[in-house]
């Protein structure tokens, strides 16, 4: 350990990545971090870093490397504020043991700013209460988020909050009066002025639980734009590198936003040992780390349509299964229509196509968080999250200033389809999705998100759907009774189906 002559603001347990980039970027905005971690290498590699980039005026380290848990906490102020950055799941139980048996106090807050499981989080707030304040802090933006701007998802016991608070606003990442980010990737010249992103979210797991459903948009989000890519490159022919022009394109209006500008760079980039498009020789098999799945299975346990998530999810899955796909691909024909196309017609339709089936994502995402309030008594403040995703998260778009507005109109609002800007754009460019669904049945090409963006928006603005035919199936099959639509809601009814005369009966 160096030599100190101050204490510090804050102390991290894991210096990888994340860790690494958050502790420098509070560095920058004037926090003394102490920092610790198993591997020596990876503390030596942000003090060389930190050595590196301190401005002139500074004279002192301002991240102090520990050679244990116990000397980080005894150069921390009271209440200890430490940060825990490890992988998700049991290394988090075992830093929290780590820190108890270092002697912390019930006072000292321990900050989870990995990617858990937000019933983790609730269950560790529980667990620990006795012993310290556990909080949850998501983060959202990678590597470069974490250094120069990252968003920040809080959430856990208000009062620790007051702590955070100063420390969290300082570090996020900040947007102008417009909603658009204000970026500077300079060490040592953090961004003070905008507002940040973040925000409190609520108690024990809320602000894990925000980020699970960023995660569950940002797979929804990509996957779109791969269909998108897919549909251009397969039925108009055109290469990587055009399509990334007209991504490019497609960023300066109503789909601006951090995942079409990378998807513009990306195919762009060539190969440098085979000259090919980089893109082509990616293998086309997806990872996943989970925060996806947790979405769609939370959304399915709540009972909420959130389809084109879940369809993400299972593009993911189908994408791995190379082998197989290999073989059916030699063996399933596919019986398709190739018909005369207009290019230009079709850029705009998958561009319109796109963008609907982005709004339709983001209602679903939406409509997940709406449900989660009930579930674990909650108030999140959805005009509050669409604004700390506009900058510094993976999803930050333009548009997410129009999802802030439209709760900011009506905190009650159910469904984003139902606010007038969204319906107005649905209503406009609706014609789009629809023409890219046609296309991609009709020339074979897997558009699963598109198709559930479509089913989604169909089947939420049908006053009628045939679940009548699906209850008296229940009904016929296993007398699970049905309502009338000429009854008192909550009345049931069941028919002797295969009866002779078919009595209807009212079940008492
Ligand atoms: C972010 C990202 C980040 C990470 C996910 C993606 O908001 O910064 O979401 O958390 O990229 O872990 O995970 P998958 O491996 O599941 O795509």
């Amino acid at each position: 350990m160096q030599n100190v002559n101050q204490s510090c603001n804050i102390g991290f347990v894991g210096l990888g990545v994340m860790g690494k980039n958050l502790a420098l970027n509070l560095a920058d905005h004037g926090y003394r971090v102490a920092g610790f971690d198993l591997d020596t290498d990876k503390v030596n590699d942000v003090l060389d870093t930190e050595a590196k980039e301190r401005p002139s005026s500074v004279d002192e380290a301002r991240i102090i490397g520990c050679d244990n848990i116990k000397q980080m906490l005894d150069l921390l102020v009271s209440p200890r504020v430490i940060v825990v950055l490890v992988p998700a799941g049991d290394p988090v139980d075992a830093v929290c043991q780590s820190l108890i048996e270092a002697d912390l106090s019930p006072e000292d807050i321990v900050v989870d700013c990995g990617n858990s499981q937000w019933t983790d989080t609730i269950r560790r707030e529980s667990d620990y209460k006795d012993q310290l304040k556990f909080f949850g802090t998501a983060v959202s933006g990678g590597e470069v988020g974490a250094r120069f701007g990252p968003s920040l998802m809080p959430g856990g016991d208000a009062d620790s909050w007051k702590y955070l608070q100063p420390m969290w606003e300082a570090v996020a990442a900040k947007v102008d009066e417009n909603g658009k980010p204000i970026e500077s990737r300079t060490p040592g010249q953090p961004v003070k002025e905008g507002e940040p992103c973040t925000a409190y979210l609520g108690p024990n797991g809320a602000g894990h639980f925000v980020k699970m459903v960023h995660n569950g948009i940002e797979y929804a989000d990509m996957q779109l734009i791969c269909e998108a890519y897919h549909l251009l490159r397969s039925l108009l022919g055109y290469e990587p590198a055009e399509i990334g022009k007209l991504f490019e394109k497609w960023n300066q209006g109503i789909l601006n936003s951090y995942l079409v500008e990378i998807s513009a760079d990306i195919l762009q980039q060539y190969d440098e040992k085979t000259g090919a498009p980089l893109v082509d020789m990616i293998l086309d098999s997806a990872g996943q780390k989970g925060t996806g799945r947790w979405t769609s299975i939370s959304a399915t346990q709540m009972g909420v349509p959130a389809g084109i998530i879940s369809e993400s999810v299972y593009a993911r899955a189908l994408s791995t299964l190379t082998a197989e796909r290999e073989k059916a691909a030699g063996f399933l024909i596919a019986d398709v229509e190739t018909s005369e196309i207009d290019a230009e017609a079709v850029e705009d339709a998958i561009e319109n196509a796109l963008y609907c089936a982005k709004i339709c994502a983001y209602a679903q995402g939406f409509q997940i968080m709406r449900a989660a309030q009930t579930e674990y008594d909650w108030t999140l403040n959805f005009t509050g999250i669409a604004k700390i995703w506009r900058g510094g998260c993976i999803i930050r778009a333009s548009f997410l200033q129009k999802i802030a507005d439209a709760f900011d109109k009506n905190h009650d609002l159910e469904n984003l389809l139902l606010d007038d800007y969204f319906a107005d754009a649905m209503a406009e460019k609706q014609k789009g999705l629809r023409d890219a669904v046609v296309l991609a049945a009709q020339s074979g090409i897997p558009t699963p998100s598109f198709y559930s963006a479509l089913a989604y928006f169909d089947g939420y603005r049908s006053e009628v759907l045939p679940a009548n035919l699906l209850q008296a199936q229940r009904d016929y099959f296993g007398a699970h009774t049905y309502e009338r639509i000429d009854a008192a809601p909550g009345e049931k009814f069941h028919t002797h189906w295969q009866q002779e005369g078919r009595p209807e009966t009212k079940v008492k």
